[in-house]
C-alpha cells in the first residue's frame, strides 16, 4: 500500500526526489470516503503520470453548513485499502495545521464563474475550494491534477484559478462515474434510503430527455419547466437550479448555440444531489 504522509515537510522531501529524477507528478484532490468515481481519477492519473499523489483533506473552509462538515464521512483506513490495488505513490492526509497554520489570512476567490448555481446556494463554498486547491497544487508541485466532471462548476473554477495565478498544474477533467441506474456516484448517496435511491435515479433520464428535445430545436425555458414538474413528481423536494449554460463560461443559454452543459441541484430525502450532462451544440 502507498505510504500515508501527514506533513508538508515529508511530502516536499518526496516530491523533490521525483522532480530531480524528471518525473511527472499527478495529484487527485479528495475529501476521502472514496468511491468508484474517485478511484477513476486515481486510475487516470496512474495512466498519465510517473508519480501519483491522492490527497485526503476534509476542508472546513468549503463547508457552508457546520452540520454537513460534522457528518461528512471519515474513512481513512478503508480509503487506503481501496487505493492499494491502484499502485499510487503516496496518500497525503494533512492535518489542519499543515493547510491552515495559525494566522492563515489568505483567501483565493474567483469571480464570475462562482456567482451562480453552487455559488449562489452555497455562500463561501467556492472560496474555500479555490483556496485549498491552490494550496494543494503548490504543496504537491503537481504537473497535472485530475478532477471529476461530476462537480462541473468546480472543474471550471479550478481551471480558471490555476491559469489566473500562473500555477503550472494542468487541470484534467474526467467523466462522471455512475451507478448502473444512472445515478451519479457521490458519498452523499449513502444517506439515501433504498426507495430514495430509486427515486433519485430518475434525475439523469429526465435530464437526458431535455437534451434530446434541445437537439430537436426546442428552447430551454419550457423544457426546464416540464422537467422540474417531473422531478417534483419523482419525489425531489427543492430544485435549486435546473440550468442550461455555456460549457466554458457558464453563461446562461436558452438554446445550445455553443457547446453547453445542463446542470441541476435538487434535494431528495434531505440530501442535496447535483448532476450535469453535456449538451451538444445545435
Ligand atoms: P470530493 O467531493 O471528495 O471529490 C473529489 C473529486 O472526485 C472531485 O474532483 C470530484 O469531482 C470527483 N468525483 C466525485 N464524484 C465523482 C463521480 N461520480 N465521478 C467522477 N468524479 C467524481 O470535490 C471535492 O472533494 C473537494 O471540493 C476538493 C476538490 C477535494 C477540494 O476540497
Amino acid at each position: 500500500t502507498a505510504p500515508i504522509l501527514r506533513s508538508l515537510a515529508e511530502l516536499r522531501d518526496l516530491t523533490a526526489t521525483w522532480k530531480r529524477a524528471g518525473e511527472c507528478i499527478g495529484v487527485v484532490p479528495t475529501m476521502g470516503a472514496l468511491h468508484a468515481g474517485h478511484l477513476s481519477l486515481a486510475q487516470a492519473a496512474r495512466t498519465g503520470c510517473d508519480r501519483v499523489i491522492v490527497t485526503i483533506f476534509v476542508n472546513p473552509k468549503q463547508f457552508n453548513n457546520p452540520e454537513d462538515l460534522e457528518n461528512y464521512p471519515r474513512t481513512e483506513h478503508e480509503d487506503a485499502e481501496k487505493l492499494a490495488p491502484l499502485g499510487i505513490d503516496a496518500i497525503y492526509v494533512p492535518g489542519p495545521n499543515e493547510v491552515y497554520p495559525s494566522g492563515f489570512a489568505t483567501n483565493v476567490s474567483v469571480s464570475g464563474l462562482t456567482d451562480v448555481m453552487e455559488g449562489e446556494f452555497r455562500p463561501g463554498h467556492f472560496d474555500g475550494v479555490a483556496t485549498v486547491v491552490a494550496k494543494l497544487f503548490l504543496q504537491t508541485s503537481a504537473d497535472r491534477a485530475y478532477f471529476g466532471q461530476k462537480d462541473y462548476q468546480q472543474l471550471m473554477l479550478v481551471t480558471r484559478m490555476a491559469r489566473d495565478l500562473d500555477i503550472p498544474t494542468e487541470v484534467i477533467g474526467c467523466p462522471t462515474v455512475r451507478e448502473p441506474s444512472g445515478l451519479a456516484m457521490s458519498s452523499r448517496n449513502l444517506r439515501l434510503s433504498d426507495e430514495g435511491l430509486i427515486k433519485a435515479a430518475q434525475l439523469n433520464p429526465i435530464m437526458q430527455d431535455v437534451v434530446q428535445a434541445l437537439a430537436q430545436g426546442g428552447s430551454f425555458a419550457p423544457l426546464a419547466k416540464q422537467a422540474r414538474d417531473r422531478l417534483e413528481q419523482a419525489g425531489f423536494t427543492g430544485i435549486e437550479y435546473f440550468d442550461l449554460r455555456c460549457a466554458t463560461s457558464l453563461e446562461a443559454l436558452d438554446t445550445p448555440t455553443r457547446p453547453a452543459r445542463m446542470l441541476v441541484a435538487a434535494w431528495m430525502e434531505g440530501v442535496r444531489l447535483i448532476d450535469n450532462i453535456e449538451v451538444p451544440k445545435v
